[in-house]
């Protein structure tokens, strides 16, 4: 049975005071109560990582982890504004988000260096969250599937069976904070499709990886996408920032 996971990605937002609100109040909101066997995380940027580490282990919650927006796919030495998976590991933290569609239009990166990301996380026993997705066109000609399975495909080929130990996120870009979310049927559709050329290669494989929904996730659609049964939880941009809007998602 995989576990329902939910994952913030504030992407360049947050301050030192507001970082500490959010988590203050969404510890103090999950420790009344929150649904067994759930794994939550939130993704700061980079310099407010180690504050939000000591926020996040002062409170505790074996549930609630820590995770980055990017990582280097290189071990250490002269690359000037990277930051390496065992900077990310001393951290504390869990997961990685790599190949976030930001990433792949604004910065060039390929589905080749992703991999390499994905394995720099996995050698440092960290979680990758790797993103895949096709644009408004891409759906439009009816090529949506056959791109998300490239993209796929790609880390098949370099990650193999250690793709057991990721996590992938179908995040459509054309739902990325335009409020337009996928319905449940047509992510359930994407989750189904990912899942079923995962088992081409390993059955086993296929099982066990986590496929998350992002795009325009919000409290009053949570509910029907996480019941779906290939979804099995969301990375969360938006909606995040407000505590309130993401601890709703977490009990959804
Ligand atoms: P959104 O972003 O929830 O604001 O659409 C999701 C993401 O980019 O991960």
């Amino acid at each position: 049975m995989r576990p329902l996971i939910v994952i913030g990605n504030w992407k360049m937002n947050g301050s030192l005071a507001s970082n500490e609100r959010w988590i203050k109040a969404v510890c103090k909101g999950m420790e009344q109560g929150m649904p067994a066997g759930r794994q939550f995380a939130v993704c700061p940027s980079t310099p407010y990582l180690a504050q939000c580490s000591a926020l996040i282990q002062k409170c505790s919650l074996a549930f609630m982890s820590l995770g980055a927006q990017d990582v280097s796919p290189h071990v250490s030495g002269a690359y000037t504004g990277e930051v390496s998976a065992s900077m990310l590991k001393e951290l504390a933290c869990s997961y990685v988000i790599v190949g976030h569609s930001e990433r792949r239009q604004m910065h060039h990166e390929t589905d080749e260096l992703i991999a390499e990301k994905a394995l720099q996380a996995l050698d440092h026993g960290i979680t990758p969250v790797i993103c895949v997705g096709e644009s408004f066109d891409e759906r439009n000609s009816g090529r949506a599937v056959e791109v998300v399975r490239s993209q796929i495909a790609k880390q098949v080929t370099v990650l193999q069976d250690r793709l057991a130990d990721c996590l992938i996120a179908y995040e459509p870009l054309w739902a990325i904070g335009t409020g337009k979310v996928a319905s449940a049927e047509l992510a359930q559709d994407m989750h189904r499709a990912i899942r079923l050329q995962l088992a081409e290669f390993d059955e086993d494989v296929a099982s066990h990886v986590g496929i998350l929904y992002g795009g325009s996730v919000k409290p009053d659609n949570a509910v029907e996408l996480f019941a779906m049964p290939d979804i099995d939880g969301g990375l969360i941009g938006g909606a995040s920032l407000s505590p309130q809007d993401f601890l709703a998602i977490c009990q959804a």
